[in-house]
This record gives structure tokens, C-alpha cells and sequence, in this order.
């Protein structure tokens, strides 16, 4: 597998081009089994996740083509109802085709994800509201059965505001018979980025980006051309490195909006952050103040962002106290940061990090997209060499990170192994 090598120390400067994001282009792909016809979608980021989303879909039944970041998916042919283990062992948001599977072909049989390096992930919520809106939901030999004839539209209240779950839910009832809402629905901007292809294909919904979003079914959907909203994750990442070894950086074909919360950390951090419209800039300020954090759902502090933070906290002026209440085991990095010399104390879902002078780079490895992230941040502040092993995570979501990267001055770059 690939490793990524970097010689820690140099200022960054330039520009950097934020991709599509990840997260909204996953669900929106799978909405284009939900139509016949041919669907297009512009500034679809590079990604080993993408790539599984489009074997996917071909095994389902439907066309799939690209030209660099330019997808056609044409789902006229879906035949076939199962996401098998092999392509959702790959990716957990394969789970993302139950909801349209069953909406279009009355019935799925997706591989049950398993717990992954950040939790347990279960899929309970997806589970129970398909069941409230009228299908039949059985697991069998690891695999989720759902089938009905028409679901029908239903009140369904989540007990978390999961991202995913609400977007199957969502691409459920766009075709159910009646009136669906979700109480306690996830808020992310991925959110209202899916709620807005669907209303392009024709779905009828509202409250999207609110915590209640209801859906009027309808019996067809069209085709749509559309853009994907730019990676607040990757935007976050790119700000972050510009705090911990930026010389202006500039950030652009971003978001600034779907960040407020990370802007503000960083900001009471110390950084001098400049917004624009759809442009940030960055320089490192000499002293990174100790903040404490708390992940929550959007929009509170994202928790794929908090790997990325410790690693500023690492090397804070004094104690910082950082809560993960999202995920119940995404401190996988911190084993890893402390190799290269952070001080942390993890205690439960809380961590301690005492801030030190520096860090010094190490052979590290993650098991985890953004923990491999912040692994990558730290090897740009070190002194000396970090060698990130398993690259594999990193290019499930990051499109070209090392080379984005070099091009803003870093001593970084790939090696095949
Ligand atoms: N949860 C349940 N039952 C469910 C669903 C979720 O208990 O049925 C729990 C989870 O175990 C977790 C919490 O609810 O503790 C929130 O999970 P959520 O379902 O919101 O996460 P997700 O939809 O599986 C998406 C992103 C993640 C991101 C989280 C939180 C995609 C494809 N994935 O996951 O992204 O961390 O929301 O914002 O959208 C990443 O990009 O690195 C990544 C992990």
C-alpha cells in the first residue's frame, strides 16, 4: 500500500482549490437510482469512496460514466436489488442505496455494514423508519431484507439526527405514498445539498437544513444535471494546516457558511482567518492558544474535524479538553500523536492535551480517513520526517491531498509500495 512522506517545517502559501465533498456527492449518486434517465453531475471529487459508489451502481443495473470530475449515471436499467458484501465492506455509505432501492424496486437486500474503526456505527434508525412507513424489514445471513409494494409517508422521530439515515429516509419518501416528516433530522449542509437535487428531479419537500423536514410524495422523478457543493472537511483541513505552518494561504472554491463553527474554534485559537464569499485566507499566528472542544452534529463542531484540531491542541500553549460525543471510539490518532511526542490523556470520550514545544516526525499509521488526516497535518509541523503509512484512508476522501499540498510548498510526497 502506498505511504506518504514528509519532511515537517516549511511555510505554506498559495491557493488551494477545495473539491466536491465527499459526503454529498455519496448520497446524491445513489438518488440517481430513484429516476430513468441520464443524470449529471459536475465537481464529483476523486475519491476511492466515489469509485466504490460507481461499482455500486453498476452492479445494480445502472450506466455509469465519468470524465474527470463529471459523472453520467443512468439508472433506466436497475434490475438488481442487492448491495453485496464484497462493495459495502469497502464503503459503509453503500447503505445510502437501501432507502431508493426499496423506493424504486419495492424491495433491497443490502450487506449489513459492520462496526468500523470509530464505532459501531449501527443502522437501527435507517432500520426503524423504513418499518414506520410501511416496509418489511428482516436480517438475514448479515444481509438488511426491506421490501414493500409502496412505502407509505409516515411521522418518524430519531432518536440521533443521524446524516445518513436521514438521507435514506429521505429518498424513501420523495416516492412514498403521502406525507413524511422527520423530527430530529440531521442539519448538515449535505443535507440541503441532497434536498436540493431531489427537488430538481421533481421530489416535493421542505425544512431541509432544519430539524424537521417534511416530504410529500410523488410518483415520478426526471433526471438532473447539478453541481456538488465544495468539501467543508477538506476546506476545514486546508484551514487548519494554514494555522499550524501557513504563510498565507488562500482557500478557495469554498463555503466559508458550512464552517462557522470550525472558523470560530480557531479563531478563539488565535487565527486571524479572512472570509469572503466563497474564499478564506489563513497565516500562522506565533502562539496557538489551548481551546477546548466539543463535537456535535451541524451545526456544532463537526466531528470530522476533531482529529485535525487535536493536532493544533498538541502543540497549544497550555491544557486543552477535547469531547467526542459523535462517535464513541475516534481517538485512534492520538496513539499515533503521541509517537511524534504529544502529550494526551484520553479519559472516555474526553482527551487531555497538554500542549508541547514541538513535534517530531515518526513512521505513523491510521486506520481511520481523518485521523490519517491529521497525521498528515502533524507530519507538516514536525521536525524531521513522517512517514504516513496505509494510505489507502486517506484517498477514500481526500482528492489528491499530497499534491494540493506540494503545491502550496511542502516537502511531501507519495511512494508506491
Ligand atoms: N447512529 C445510531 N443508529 C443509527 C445511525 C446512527 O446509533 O441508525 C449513531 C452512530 O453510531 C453515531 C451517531 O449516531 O454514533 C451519528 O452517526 P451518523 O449516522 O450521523 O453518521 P453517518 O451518517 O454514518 C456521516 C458521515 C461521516 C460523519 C458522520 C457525522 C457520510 C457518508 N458519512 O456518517 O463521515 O462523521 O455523518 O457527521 O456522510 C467521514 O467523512 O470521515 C465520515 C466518517
Amino acid at each position: 500500500m502506498d505511504r506518504i512522506i514528509i519532511q515537517g517545517g516549511t511555510r505554506l502559501s498559495g491557493d488551494v482549490k477545495i473539491s466536491g465533498a465527499k459526503n454529498a456527492a455519496l448520497p446524491i449518486l445513489a438518488s440517481a437510482l430513484l429516476a430513468d434517465g441520464a443524470n449529471t453531475y459536475q465537481n464529483v471529487p476523486c475519491l476511492k469512496d466515489i469509485e466504490s459508489m460507481k461499482q455500486l451502481m453498476i452492479h445494480l443495473g445502472a450506466r455509469v460514466e465519468n470524465n474527470d470530475d463529471t459523472y453520467q449515471i443512468d439508472a433506466t436499467g436497475l434490475n438488481n436489488f442487492e448491495a453485496p458484501y464484497d462493495l459495502v465492506r469497502k464503503m459503509r455509505a453503500s447503505i445510502l442505496v437501501l432507502g431508493p432501492l426499496v423506493a424504486r424496486l419495492g424491495r433491497a437486500r443490502v450487506s449489513l455494514p459492520g462496526g468500523c474503526a470509530i464505532g459501531a456505527r449501527p443502522i437501527n434508525l435507517h432500520l426503524e423508519a423504513l418499518g414506520r412507513m410501511g416496509a418489511d424489514i428482516d436480517i438475514r445471513h448479515g444481509y438488511v431484507e426491506a421490501s414493500a409494494d409502496r412505502l407509505t409517508g409516515g411521522e418518524i422521530y430519531l432518536d440521533i439526527p443521524t446524516v445518513t439515515g436521514t438521507e435514506n429516509i429521505m429518498m424513501a419518501a420523495v416516492l412514498a405514498d403521502g406525507n413524511t416528516v422527520i423530527r430530529n433530522a440531521a442539519r448538515e449542509p449535505e443535507i440541503v445539498a441532497l434536498a436540493d437535487v431531489l427537488k430538481q428531479m421533481g421530489a416535493n419537500i421542505v425544512g431541509e437544513g432544519t430539524s424537521v423536514i417534511s416530504i410529500k410524495g410523488v410518483s415520478s422523478l426526471t433526471p438532473v444535471l447539478v453541481s456538488i457543493i465544495p468539501d467543508r472537511i477538506e476546506a476545514g483541513t486546508f484551514l487548519t494546516a494554514g494555522f499550524l505552518t501557513g504563510d498565507n494561504l488562500n482557500i478557495t472554491g469554498c463555503q466559508p457558511g458550512h464552517l462557522s463553527a470550525v472558523i470560530d474554534k480557531l479563531r478563539q485559537a488565535g487565527a486571524v482567518i479572512e472570509v469572503h464569499s466563497d474564499k478564506m485566507s489563513i497565516k500562522r499566528t506565533e502562539k496557538i492558544k489551548s481551546t477546548d472542544l466539543t463535537t456535535m452534529p451541524y451545526p456544532g463542531f463537526p466531528t470530522d474535524m476533531q482529529a485535525q484540531f487535536m493536532v493544533l491542541m498538541s502543540i497549544a500553549d497550555g491544557m486543552s479538553i477535547i469531547s467526542e460525543t459523535v462517535f464513541e471510539n475516534r481517538f485512534i490518532h492520538v496513539s499515533e500523536l503521541k509517537r511524534m511526542g504529544a502529550d494526551i490523556e484520553i479519559s472516555g470520550n474526553t482527551a487531555m492535551v497538554r500542549g508541547v514545544d514541538y513535534l517530531s516526525g515518526a513512521p505513523v499509521m491510521a486506520t481511520d480517513l481523518r485521523a490519517s488526516a491529521s497525521l498528515i497535518l502533524a507530519g507538516l509541523v514536525a521536525r524531521g520526517e513522517t512517514v504516513v503509512n496505509r494510505v489507502y484512508h486517506l484517498d477514500r476522501g481526500y482528492d489528491a491531498i499530497e499534491k494540493k499540498f506540494a503545491a502550496l510548498g511542502a516537502k511531501i510526497f507519495r511512494e508506491k509500495v
